[in-house]
């Protein structure tokens, strides 16, 4: 206990307007955090009031983040809060860093009430980068309290503070912090979160099997790239000092508040330095990871590349080479509404039920919580099972790696074995980032405009020597088969009569102006080795024409083809 009982504090404050979570939780810049008076304060503040103070009193919370600049700084006004609002005892990531697939494992074990996690996934880092806080509870993040909170921090007047309060991140254990007069004191817990997260896994698939694969008589030789984020000591822990790949598997695991100056976000521009050192063939397997570990790339020999569609694909074909799924059963997939419909013609072969929800991870929360989906992705590089209600990069991995195990087969072969059975989606999404705002807005009403109207279906595009025929065109919208909400505006559609489809949306993680995203998808029964930008660039014309999105921002090409 510290000698002296530390003071409480009531500090007057203003609310601001724009606190609302998107379904990743508060982005920002760096800068806002950190200099706007208060505003890291008063959300936290709105964090703490959404939960009922009966709840609250005495309560234990789960605290950690990615690393990034600013985690600590905001840790320490986060227990400094923490404790004058009640909150009994913290479990806090050693060294205030904890990945976003830990967080729900951590508040499990500790049976917390929920969790703050601090980052901004894969958005850039640093003093000039961005800074993200969600909020879990026990069951995931969800709409109702993260529109809770907005609403808290839209009229929010004061915040409770203990400002003499000061955390060691370093060392781990506990300490016990004792507050003045009617104030219950604060317990914190610097816990390794590396060693209850690989309890998980352990749970999950058979870790001798995988160290047999990794370490064994003749082991596959892989590259994993933590591209300086979070997962870096998860990795040297589990896949080297565990599963016993050699030092030379791991690169970038020392996480970075900068990242290295880099975006941590595992797709083929941004790892090019994991994609490069596996061009020559000197591995088997290559994976790349985004700031807080729940995003994952896929690669084989030669840097030959995975689309997260065909990963979930793969994934749920091969998905009793999983023991979790062998004990628990398989009661349903679901893939986000932009992402290709490979993963339909598995669950079509299979006779197991699908489920269509869009881009974000939280709507998976409902489906797997009622017990209706066991393995979900996004082509945003997720995938997960329903272990946590978070999408896992690890995860992927050993489920890849237990797959290889398994079926004793390249990364290539699996995934051509697969396109030879189910006929292969080509997919690609075309970004463009930080345009204007207003342009886009535009763009998207007249583009609803145009297909809304009756005239729209039917009508026919040539491109080259293909013709394609609109079949459905609409503005998505999804309605949740277990508690029956609405979400709409859900991105706009279109479908041709062979399958194939364009969507255009807008982003609502983006921290620079607005980004337009637009998602190409075909699918081939017989052409199934071809280039996909070949195969799509039909497609693609018809998207640009009919949306005029060039001649609208004044860009010439997307800021990114993933
Ligand atoms: C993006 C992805 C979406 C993912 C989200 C959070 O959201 O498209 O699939 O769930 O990041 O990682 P967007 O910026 O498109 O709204
Ligand atoms: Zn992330």
């Amino acid at each position: 206990m510290e000698n002296s009982p530390l003071q409480v504090l009531t500090v007057a404050t203003a609310p601001y307007p724009d606190q609302r979570p998107s379904s990743s939780g508060l982005r920002k810049k760096v800068s806002v955090f950190q200099f706007k008076r208060s505003y890291l304060h008063n959300f936290i503040q709105s964090i703490f009031s959404s939960i009922d103070l009966r709840d609250r009193q005495g309560s234990t919370m789960v605290v950690g983040g990615d690393g990034r600049f600013f985690n600590r700084a905001a840790i320490e006004v986060i227990v400094q809060m923490a404790a004058a609002n009640g909150v009994g005892r913290l479990i806090i990531g050693h060294h205030g860093i904890m990945s976003t697939p830990a967080v729900p494992c951590v508040i499990r074990k500790y049976k917390a009430i929920g969790g703050i996690i601090l980052t901004a996934s894969h958005n850039p880092g640093g003093p000039d980068g961005d800074f993200g806080i969600k909020f879990n509870t026990a069951n995931g993040a969800s709409e109702a309290v993260t529109s809770k909170i907005f609403q808290i921090s839209r009229t929010l007047e004061k915040f409770a503070i203990c400002p003499g309060l000061r955390v060691d991140l370093e060392t781990l254990g506990k300490q016990a912090f004792d507050l003045e007069n009617k104030f219950k004191p604060l317990t914190v817990e610097i816990v390794d979160s590396v060693e209850s997260y690989a309890n998980l896994l352990r749970n999950i698939f058979d870790f001798a099997a995988l160290k047999d694969l990794l370490s064994g008589e003749n082991p596959i030789r892989v590259r994993i790239d933590a591209m300086h984020g979070v997962l870096g000591p998860y990795v040297k822990r589990i896949l080297c000092k565990e599963l016993g790949c050699p030092a030379i598997s791991a690169i970038n695991c020392v996480p970075m508040e900068d990242f290295g100056g880099q975006h941590p976000d595992p797709n083929l521009t941004d790892a090019a330095e994991l994609v490069d050192s596996m061009r020559d063939g000197s591995f088997d397997f290559g994976a790349a990871f985004d700031g807080d570990g729940d995003r994952n790339m896929i690669l084989g020999k030669h840097g030959f590349f995975v689309t997260p569609s065909d990963s979930l694909a793969v994934i749920a074909d091969n998905i009793f080479c999983i023991p979790y799924f062998q004990h628990s059963g398989v009661r349903g997939f679901a893939r986000s509404m932009p992402t290709s419909t490979a993963l339909d013609r598995v669950a079509k072969a299979t006779k197991i039920e699908i489920y269509e929800t869009p881009a974000g991870w939280k709507f998976f929360g409902n489906l797997m919580d009622a017990g209706l989906v066991s393995l979900c992705g996004e082509e945003s590089f997720g995938t997960g099972g329903d272990h946590i209600r978070e999408k896992d990069g690890l995860w992927a991995v050993l489920a890849w790696l237990s797959i290889i195990s398994t079926r004793r087969r390249s990364v290539e072969d699996i995934v051509k074995d697969h396109w030879l059975k189910y006929g292969r989606n080509y997919f690609t999404r075309y970004d463009y980032q930080n345009v204007d705002l207003d342009a886009v807005c535009d763009m998207m009403e007249d583009l609803e405009i145009m297909i809304a109207d009756k005239t729209f279906v039917k009508q026919r595009f040539a491109v080259k020597d293909k013709i394609f025929q609109v079949e459905k065109a609409d503005n998505f919208e999804y309605t949740d088969p277990v508690d029956s909400s609405i979400s709409r505006n859900q991105g706009l559609r279109i479908i041709f009569s062979d399958g194939s489809r364009i969507i255009y949306r807008l982003s609502g993680t983006g921290n620079d102006g607005a980004t337009v995203r637009i998602y190409l998808d075909s699918y081939e029964k017989d052409l199934l080795f071809e280039d996909t930008q070949v195969m799509l660039s039909p497609l693609a014309t018809i998207a640009l024409k009919i949306s005029q999105l060039h001649l609208r921002t004044g860009r010439i090409g997307p800021s990114i083809i993933t």
